[in-house]
């Protein structure tokens, strides 16, 4: 099974993954953790250029390229031999990201996006993915509470990711298998609400 957690910087998505992660490893599960981009040796260098702020300025479709580089490499490494050795990955972003960031936030053209979102992810395509869904306002609020400098692709506006969460929110109404989750609600809560939905869809696999 594959389970991927999306939503925008500080939208909570990463503390859900670990949360899940541990919930069932602790229950017996075989389960990966990894996350985009990145997880292997190739995929981390390519995030150093992509999250650098000195790497500018650069096309929003040479963006896209890199992420789906890093995403092949990280698929054909990590996810496939995993995926068929009966392990559950768990993944922090995967191409629904690119999709949001570059397709409705950076105005690749959405046929390019989905051509290469099949090839790099060479066929592979999550189970189910939980978008963790937090206003704009909330996310900037939130950045005020933590010590962290932007990186490349958070230094952009606040037009830029209205335009990622509107994008998301529109995957999320066409495709079954995303769970769009009020990320303004508490982590328990929310985790519970996941741990549900997986409990009932590991049961229809079995
Ligand atoms: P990261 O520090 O991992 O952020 P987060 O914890 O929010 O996931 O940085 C990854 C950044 O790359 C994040 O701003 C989202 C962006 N991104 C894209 O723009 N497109 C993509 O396909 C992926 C995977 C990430």
């Amino acid at each position: 099974m594959f389970i991927t957690f999306e939503g925008i910087d500080r939208s909570g998505k990463s503390t859900q993954a670990i949360l899940l992660h541990n919930y069932l490893s602790g229950i017996g599960y075989r389960t990966k953790l990894i996350r985009e981009p990145g997880g292997t040796r190739v995929s981390e260098k390519i995030r150093k250029i992509l999250l650098d702020k000195s790497c500018k300025p650069m096309d929003f479709l040479t963006e896209f390229l890199l992420f789906s580089a890093s995403r092949k490499q990280l698929t054909e490494e990590v996810i496939k031999p995993c995926l068929n050795q009966g392990v559950i990955v768990i993944c922090d972003r995967y191409f629904d990201s690119s999709t949001a960031y570059q397709g409705y936030g950076g105005k690749v053209d959405m046929k390019i996006i989905s051509m290469v979102n099949k090839i790099s992810s060479a066929g592979v395509k999550p189970d189910l993915t939980f978008l963790i869904d937090i206003t704009y306002p909330e996310s900037i609020k939130r950045k005020g509470l933590m010590s962290s400098s932007n990186d490349r692709i958070e230094d952009r506006r606040a037009g830029y990711f209205n335009k990622v969460i509107k994008g998301y929110r529109e995957l999320a109404k066409v495709n079954s298998r995303i769970v769009k989750l009020n990320g303004l609600k508490p982590v328990n809560e929310i985790h519970n609400k996941i741990k549900l939905l997986i409990t009932g869809k590991l049961k229809s696999l079995s």
